[in-house]
């Protein structure tokens, strides 16, 4: 099976040194690539602004750590993110065992509607900042793949305050996906920034699976097995 994998924040940039983004460091979203590619998977990696190093092939006890392979693609921005997760799922469509797209991202809802090619002075600036939407990547691409033969396994994350199961399930079905990860970024160790998460799965069919605080590593490898299990691919 091939994994399209997003991770990180989108930047909506409004003059070349400063933008609208949010504290998405990606971890969640590399976790999940490295599972993948642990379970034997071929990996896109379709990145926003991180720090992070992509996962590498590793000798452990002569062994690779990661068996797949991992192609990493760096984005800035959400329409950027869109033509990249949209060229990764052409190039990987006729997959035999499929294909699965992993929303991790954060991506940036709204853009300021021009950016200058300079930096703005600050006496030019008026204090009130236009904004445009952003297109939705995963509503874009379900539109797209309808014609497929075979489509993509397509899998949200929903980033709430408070509750999340109810918006979770909102989202999934307005989407179309079979999964939406669910995470109360509120919640002491989930969401943003760091290395553990509690996520809800709520799939299509309406059911909703709490999962314990547990590492995003194993988190990702959650995923990636409901993943290979809604692409007919077996357990890992
Ligand atoms: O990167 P980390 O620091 O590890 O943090 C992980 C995380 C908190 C970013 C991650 O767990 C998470 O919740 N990611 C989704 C964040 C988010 O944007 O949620 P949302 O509810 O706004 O979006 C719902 C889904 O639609 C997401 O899969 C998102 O990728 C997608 N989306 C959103 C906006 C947009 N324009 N296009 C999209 O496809």
């Amino acid at each position: 099976m091939r994994f399209v994998v997003t991770a990180g924040p989108t930047r909506e940039h409004l003059d070349p040194v400063r933008f609208l983004s949010n504290p998405s460091t990606g971890k969640m979203g590399f976790a999940v690539a490295r599972a993948a590619a642990r379970a034997g998977h071929a990996v896109t990696l379709i990145a926003g602004p991180v720090a992070l190093r992509t996962p590498q092939r590793r000798p452990h006890r002569g062994r690779p750590t990661i068996a797949g392979d991992i192609r990493r693609v760096d984005v800035v921005s959400a329409r950027e993110m869109l033509a990249a997760v949209e060229a990764a799922l052409v190039a990987a469509k006729d997959d035999p065992q499929g294909v699965a797209l992993v929303m991790t991202a954060a991506v940036a809802d709204w853009r300021p509607a021009t950016c200058a090619m300079t930096k703005l002075k600050k006496h030019a600036m008026s204090g009130v900042l236009k904004l445009v939407r952003n297109p939705d990547v995963l509503k874009t691409i379900r539109g797209k793949v309808r014609a497929w033969k075979r489509k993509p396994v397509l899998v949200g994350f929903a980033a709430e305050t408070g509750e999340p199961t109810a918006e979770a399930a909102r989202k999934c079905r307005e989407k179309g996906l079979a999964m939406v990860v669910a995470n109360d970024v509120t919640q002491p160790g989930a969401g943003f920034g760091v290395d553990t998460n509690r996520v809800t799965f709520v799939l299509a069919d309406g059911i909703v699976e709490p999962l314990p605080l547990m590492t995003k590593d194993a988190v990702a490898r959650r995923i990636v097995k409901k993943c290979q299990t809604f692409g007919g691919g077996g357990g890992i």
